[in-house]
């Protein structure tokens, strides 16, 4: 095993401000780094952010700012959520940074040079919300992106190509030999089936927009700028300092990248070959995990429902939450976050297990031998449940080298188990009645070794918790404590326990409002159904009390499993584009709604229409024959009154 380790995060996109998913990602590699620095690699722990592209220039230009002032101000925000959480990275890397452009611009060079760079034309299909290129066979509903369902937009510019395909054999050579060169093994067979099918040539530069870095000085080519993902997956070796000297290269190749399942793609396919085009070696793994849900429901701006890591943090603590995230969904599966789900994790594996057992030992060596706990006749009682933990903890460093974080920590809770279960087994309390004292005592020792063990391995999860409980037990978590207590299994030296606040205390209720719904509050409309007929008669105000509004069709999309739903996101010159379920399918194609005009019930209560949030209501005349799309005669500004 190398004596080193070098942890990789996606680099955020400066468009969002960071949520659950961000912090997830981010939180599993902090994690695997501080596992490695407590088993005494020396690690090196990226993070950073995302900054170029069409996606990001088009963002900051809808919001009047630079894009480097718009990334500026973002990539602030993900620095100081990190900072906040005590995110234990050694390198913050902006793809702005001066030394990251020019890394990129000579990893092109040597890409070139290779011959594996050409120049040629790009026709085809580009969803800018993915920065993704597609063909016609790809895409799903007229026109839509494969993996966001967003309308795609049909790009003809001259291109730079990397020769992908020229790497489809050497990739599946790879995960061929390397069984864990891509985590879990589900998500490396559907890589695998993707590369069978072929891969492309891909086009690795663009001309219609500027935001990027420009190719090396030696191409003599200004028009073009570097596609965003190869500038973007370049930063983990421009962060060493790839392509200068004396630098931290010699942390390459990397031991865990981390990555969401919607990008694992680029890491497990275009990444690997363009290391393969420099010369340089395969990540170790690449680990895919799944996304968060809130409620049952996939998160979104439109929908209110993003789960804002730092409320949650801010609400029910930081390590809980980061217990929760590793523990409650098996790694590379989707998982759905409730207060509710969270709340149990905290009142019943944190508090009755973990809390409840240091509690106990305070408790009983306090009252059996003035707090001192010795282990000397620990083995001589004890010996059975003591092999039973070791059994159990042997195999949990394998298990949490796979990033099956859910059961590294389901294997801990296990020899937490047998310590509580031990002491409500062999009954302390009635062996001092008994005059059978060296066996209590012996008992409170056990338990506190299997705390002590347990406290260890937990560290990377929760720092700063088993830091206290550590202190309590009259150790330090240090690399030494990691080589005596884990690795040759010494039993603790004896010590004299430290009392500490109960460290879990119990949660009665929910600590978050649920999710707000985007202002304005949409107003209740008092009218009955009945008196809403054409044929009754109603007042002007009763009228007025409708809020009718133009609307601008942002995007629209097919609802998965209905033939009636369109998902549409429409622009009412709001602070956020509204969600609108409209029922007009068998009239309208996704594609042709795209920036028309519509007339919205704009102040309409909010429903749930097959899951999804439905915001509004659009305008509609309907007979026999068909549907008809009630349209201002010439275009307004989105958000108009009507009436
Ligand atoms: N900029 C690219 C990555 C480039 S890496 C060379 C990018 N950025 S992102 O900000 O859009 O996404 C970053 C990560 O957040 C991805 O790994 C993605 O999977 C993750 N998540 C975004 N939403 C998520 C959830 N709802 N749940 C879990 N993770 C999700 O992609």
């Amino acid at each position: 095993m190398s004596n080193k380790a070098y942890i990789t995060t996606p680099i955020y996109y400066v468009n969002d401000v960071p949520h659950i998913g961000h912090a997830y990602t981010t939180i599993i590699a902090d994690t695997m780094a501080r596992y490695y620095r407590l088993i005494g690699r020396e690690t090196f722990f990226l993070t950073g952010t995302d900054e170029h592209g069409q996606k990001i220039e088009e963002a900051a230009k809808s919001r009047g700012k630079t894009p480097q002032g718009y990334a500026d101000e973002i990539s602030g925000k993900f620095k100081a959520l990190w900072d906040e959480f005590d995110i234990s990275y050694d390198k913050f890397i902006r793809t702005t940074d001066a030394y990251h452009k020019e890394g990129v611009q000579y990893a092109f060079s040597v890409m070139f040079d290779k011959g594996d760079i050409y120049k040629g034309e790009y026709e085809g299909h580009y969803c800018v919300s993915c920065e993704t290129f597609f063909t016609d066979t790809q895409l799903v509903d007229e026109g839509g992106c494969p993996d966001c369902g967003k309308p795609t937009r049909l790009v003809k510019e001259e291109s730079y190509f990397f020769k992908l395909s020229k790497y489809q054999e050497p990739l599946l050579k790879w995960y061929n030999d390397d069984e864990k060169c891509v985590l879990p093994k589900g998500k490396k067979n559907e890589v695998i089936s993707f590369v069978k099918q072929g891969l492309r040539d891909l086009s690795i530069t663009r001309t219609s927009f500027d935001w990027g870095v420009k190719l090396p000085a030696s191409m003599n080519d200004n028009k073009h700028v570097m596609y965003v993902w190869l500038d973007a997956l370049l930063n983990y070796i421009t962060a060493l300092g790839y392509g200068k000297e004396n630098e931290n290269m010699h942390f390459w190749p990397a031991t865990i990248q981390l990555v969401g399942k919607d990008i694992l793609r680029f890491h497990a396919i275009y990444w690997p070959a363009f290391l393969m085009s420099l010369g340089l070696p395969l990540p170790q793994h690449v680990g895919a995990h799944g996304w968060w849900t809130r409620n049952g429901e996939k998160m979104s701006k439109s929908k209110g429902n993003v789960v804002n890591p730092k409320e949650v943090a801010d609400a029910y603590g930081l390590e809980n939450f980061r217990y929760f995230l590793l523990r409650e969904v098996p790694f590379g599966q989707d998982g759905d976050f409730s207060q509710k789900a969270l709340m149990d994790r905290i009142n019943s594996d944190l508090g009755n297990e973990l809390g409840n057992l240091l509690n106990r030992i305070i408790g009983m060596s306090g009252k059996y031998s003035n707090g001192v706990v010795d282990s000397k006749d620990v083995l001589k009682f004890y010996a059975t449940e003591l092999s039973n933990v070791n059994d159990i903890l042997k195999n949990v460093e394998t298990t949490l080298l796979e990033l099956q974080t859910n059961r590294y920590l389901e294997d801990l809770w296990k020899a937490l188990t047998i310590a509580n279960q031990s002491i409500t087994l062999h009954e302390p309390w009635v062996k001092m009645k008994e005059g059978k004292e060296e066996e209590a005592f012996a008992l409170v020792a056990l338990v506190s070794n299997i705390l002590a063990r347990v406290t260890l391995l937990l560290h990377p999860v929760m720092p700063k918790t088993t830091a206290k409980i550590a202190h309590a037990l009259g150790f330090e978590i240090t690399t030494a404590s990691y080589e005596k207590l884990i690795v040759a299994r010494t039993l603790l030296d004896t010590f004299t326990i430290e009392k500490v606040p109960p460290l879990f205390p119990r949660i009665e209720e929910e600590l978050m409002a649920q999710p707000s719904l985007p202002s304005p509050e949409p107003v209740v409309i008092k009218t009955s159904k009945k008196e809403s007929k054409i044929e009754s008669i109603i007042t002007i105000d009763q009228f007025f009390e409708t809020s009718l509004k133009v609307g601008t069709i942002k995007e629209a999309e097919v609802v998965e499993g209905s033939d009636r739903l369109l998902k549409l996101q429409i622009d009412l010159g709001e602070e956020h584009t509204r969600q609108i379920i409209a029922g007009i399918r068998e009239f309208y194609t996704p594609k042709e709604l795209v920036n028309t005009q519509v007339c919205v019930v704009a102040n309409l209560k909010p429903a749930t229409i097959k899951g999804l949030l439905s915001q509004g209501m659009l305008l509609a005349a309907k007979d026999k024959e068909g549907m008809s799309l009630i349209r201002p005669e010439h275009p307004r500004k989105s958000g108009a009154s009507i009436g």
